[in-house]
C-alpha cells in the first residue's frame, strides 16, 4: 500500500514536472504497461526456456557472455528445432567491454560448389518453389558449428566440452514436449512427414504427435554433438557427419559435397556503424542488409517531431512507412554479398543521402512503391529464424540470430545426424526481378553463384548511449526483421518505453514491394483510416511482424523483455 502510494505521488510529481518544463500539456504518448525483467549479473533473452537456463548457468559459473551465448546457441539447436539449428547459419554480433570494441561473426551459409543462377528455374522458365523451398537444393553449406566454435576461441573463456555439455544433455536425456513446441510442430506437421526422417525425429509411428509433457530425445543429435565435442569444427565439417549429410545429398539429387563443407569459412567483419540523435547504432553488415537499411532509415527519421506526432499516429506511422519504402527499394538493387558486389554501404548509411530522401517524402501523400526508383537521389560523391541476447556482469553483450530459414528449413532431416537442413538457397533471388519467399524483389547483387552468401534481413543490433551498450535486441521474421528491430529501437530511444513495452508495441511493415503497409492488430481505426486517405494501401492485421529478444542496461541493472507475440520465450538472470 505504502509503495503504491508512492508510485502516485511520484507519477504526480512527475506529470506536475512536465507541464512546467513544456509549459503546456505534457505530451503523454505512451504508456509503459510491460514490464520487463530484471536481473543485475547476467542474463539472456531467448525463444525458449531451457537454452535460456543453459545459458545462464554457464554465466553463473563464471562464464562470459560468448561462452553462454554458444552454450545456448547449442541448446537451441536441440530445444527448439524450428530455427534452432547446426544445420543452418547466422550472425553474432559481441560488445567487447575490455577491449571497448564491438565485431561481427558472420557464419552465413554459403552456395555450394555446383550452385548456378538457374538452378531453380523449371522448362517454363518459371521458379520452381518447391525445388527451391524443400529439396536437397534448397541447403546452403550450413555455417552455425563454425560460428559459435569460432566466437568460443576467439572470444570465451571456457572449454568446447563445457559449453556443449548442456546441448548434449537436452538431446540425450530429453525434454517435456511444451505447448509451445507441440503447436510449432502442428504448424509444419504436414510437410515435415513428407521427409521420413524428419517423421521419425518429431512424430510418433503412425505420424501423429506425441502427447505434450512427453520427453523428446534425440540420440542422432546427441550423436552429432559427441563428434563437435570430439574434433571441433572437424567433428561436424569432416569425418562421419559431413559423410552422412553428403551421402544424403547423393541420393536426393543435392549439391553439397565433401569439399563444400571441408571449405566453410566464417568471416568476422566490422559491424556497420550508425546514429539516431545521441544514441549510436551497431548492427548488422552486408551480406545482411538488416544494419544498412536500420542506419538508412534512422536517418531519415532523426530530424521529425517524433515525440510530438506521437507513437503510433497517423503522421508517425506514414513517415515511417514511406522511409522504409525508399530503404526496401534501395535494398532490391544494391545489397548483396560484398565479396561478389560492391555494396555501397557508406552512401546508403549516410546523412546527406538521408536528407535528400527526406525531401522525396510528401507529408501527407504516399508515394506510389512503382514510382519510387531505387537510389535515384545518391550521389556519386561522396535481407525461421531466431535471436537471444546475452550481456554478463563484465559489461560484455552479444547479439545473435540465426536461422534455417523457413521454420523447420527444408522440413528435411538427415539420417543418423539429428539435423535439419536449412533452406537457405531461397534467399537468393532465384530469378533477379522477381519476388522471392519474402516477396522481396531483388536484383543482380543477390543472384545464385558457386560460394556466395544469399542475401539476409538478419539484423543483430546493439544501441550505445553515452558510449555505453543500452539495448541489444534482434529478431526472426524474414524480411520483417529490419522493421520490428527498428521499430524496438525508435520505441526506446524516441518515445520513451521501457523494453517491455517497446517490444509489445504494435508494428507496421512495408517493403517498397507489394505497395502494401502491414499493421499489426492494435494500431486504431482512426489512424488506420488516416493512413488509407493519405492513399496507403492496408495489407491484413493477422500476422505479426518480428519475435524480438531484448535486454537494455540501465543503472547497473539488466532489463530483458521477450517478445509477447510468440508463445514459449523466457528472460533467465541472476
Ligand atoms: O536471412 C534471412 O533474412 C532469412 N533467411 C530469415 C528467415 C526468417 O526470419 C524466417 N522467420 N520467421
Amino acid at each position: 500500500m505504502i509503495a503504491v502510494t508512492t508510485m502516485r505521488t511520484m507519477c504526480l510529481f512527475l506529470i506536475v514536472f512536465a507541464v512546467s518544463a513544456h509549459g503546456q500539456e505534457p505530451i503523454l504518448n505512451f504508456q509503459n504497461r510491460f514490464l520487463p525483467e530484471v536481473a543485475r549479473n547476467g542474463m539472456i533473452a531467448s525463444p525458449e526456456k531451457l537454452a535460456a537456463e543453459a545459458g545462464v548457468d554457464i554465466l553463473r559459473r563464471g562464464g562470459n557472455a560468448i561462452d553462454a551465448a554458444v552454450a545456448t546457441g547449442f541448446a537451441l539447436a536441440v530445444t527448439y528445432p524450428r530455427a534452432g539449428n547446426l544445420g543452418g547459419g547466422g550472425f553474432m554480433l559481441i560488445h567487447l567491454e575490455e577491449a571497448d570494441r564491438q565485431t561481427f561473426i558472420d557464419y552465413r551459409e554459403t552456395a555450394p560448389a555446383a550452385a548456378h543462377r538457374n538452378m531453380f528455374i523449371n522448362e517454363e522458365g518459371a521458379v520452381d518453389r518447391n525445388l527451391e523451398f524443400f529439396s536437397h537444393q534448397s541447403a546452403g553449406v550450413p555455417g552455425s558449428v563454425a560460428g559459435m566454435i569460432h566466437a568460443l576461441e576467439k572470444y570465451g573463456t571456457m572449454s568446447l566440452r563445457q559449453v556443449l555439455q548442456p546441448a548434449i544433455e537436452l538431446a540425450d536425456k530429453g525434454f517435456p514436449i511444451s505447448f509451445a513446441l507441440d503447436s510449432e510442430l502442428a504448424g509444419r506437421q504436414e510437410r515435415l512427414l513428407k521427409n521420413p526422417e524428419a517423421k521419425r525425429l518429431f512424430f510418433q509411428e503412425d505420424g501423429s504427435r506425441h502427447p505434450v509433457g512427453d520427453i523428446l530425445r534425440q540420440p542422432d543429435l546427441a550423436w552429432t554433438l559427441k563428434q563437435i565435442r570430439k574434433r571441433g569444427s572437424k567433428g561436424f565439417y569432416e569425418g562421419a557427419v559431413a559423410e552422412r549429410i553428403v551421402a544424403d545429398m547423393q541420393a536426393n539429387n543435392g549439391l553439397i559435397t565433401l569439399e563444400d563443407l571441408a571449405g566453410y569459412q566464417v568471416v568476422e567483419r566490422e559491424p556497420v556503424r550508425g546514429s539516431f540523435r545521441d544514441f549510436e547504432i551497431v548492427s548488422a553488415p552486408p551480406p545482411s542488409s538488416g544494419g544498412v537499411h536500420i542506419v538508412q532509415i534512422l536517418n531519415i527519421l532523426e530530424d521529425y517531431p517524433l515525440l510530438e506526432w506521437g507513437h503510433n499516429s497517423a503522421a508517425y506511422l506514414h513517415h515511417l512507412a514511406e522511409a522504409m519504402k525508399l530503404a526496401y527499394a534501395d535494398r532490391s538493387r544494391y545489397l548483396g554479398d560484398p565479396a561478389y558486389s560492391d555494396v555501397p554501404v557508406e552512401k546508403l548509411t549516410d546523412k546527406a543521402y538521408a536528407t535528400r530522401l527526406r525531401q522525396l517524402i510528401k507529408p501527407d501523400q504516399a508515394t506510389p512503391a512503382e514510382s519510387i526508383r531505387p537510389g535515384a537521389v545518391m550521389v556519386s560523391e561522396s535481407h525461421d529464424t531466431t535471436h537471444f541476447t546475452v550481456a554478463d556482469s563484465q559489461g560484455n553483450v552479444v547479439s545473435n540470430t540465426y536461422t534455417l530459414n523457413f521454420s523447420f528449413g527444408s522440413h528435411i532431416a538427415v539420417p543418423g545426424t539429428g539435423v535439419l537442413l536449412n533452406n537457405e538457397m531461397a534467399d537468393f533471388a532465384a530469378q533477379p526481378g522477381t519476388p522471392n519467399a519474402f516477396k522481396l524483389v531483388e536484383g543482380e547483387a543477390n543472384s545464385i553463384e558457386a560460394g556466395k552468401r544469399p542475401l539476409s534481413s538478419m539484423s543483430p543490433t546493439i544501441v550505445f548511449r553515452d558510449g555505453e551498450p543500452w539495448l541489444a535486441t534482434g529478431s526472426p521474421g524474414g524480411s520483417r526483421i529490419i522493421t520490428a528491430v527498428l521499430q524496438t529501437t525508435i520505441n526506446a530511444m524516441a518515445f520513451d518505453m521501457n523494453i517491455a513495452s517497446a517490444a509489445a508495441a504494435a508494428r507496421v511493415h512495408h517493403q517498397w514491394l507489394p505497395d502494401v503497409l502491414l499493421l499489426e492488430r492494435g494500431v486504431s481505426i482512426d489512424t488506420r483510416r488516416l493512413l488509407e486517405a493519405k492513399g496507403h494501401t492496408l495489407g491484413d492485421t493477422r500476422r505479426t511482424i518480428g519475435r524480438t529478444q531484448s535486454i537494455v542496461i540501465e543503472d547497473g541493472l539488466l532489463y530483458g523483455a521477450t517478445d509477447t507475440r510468440r508463445p514459449g520465450g523466457w528472460v533467465a538472470g541472476y
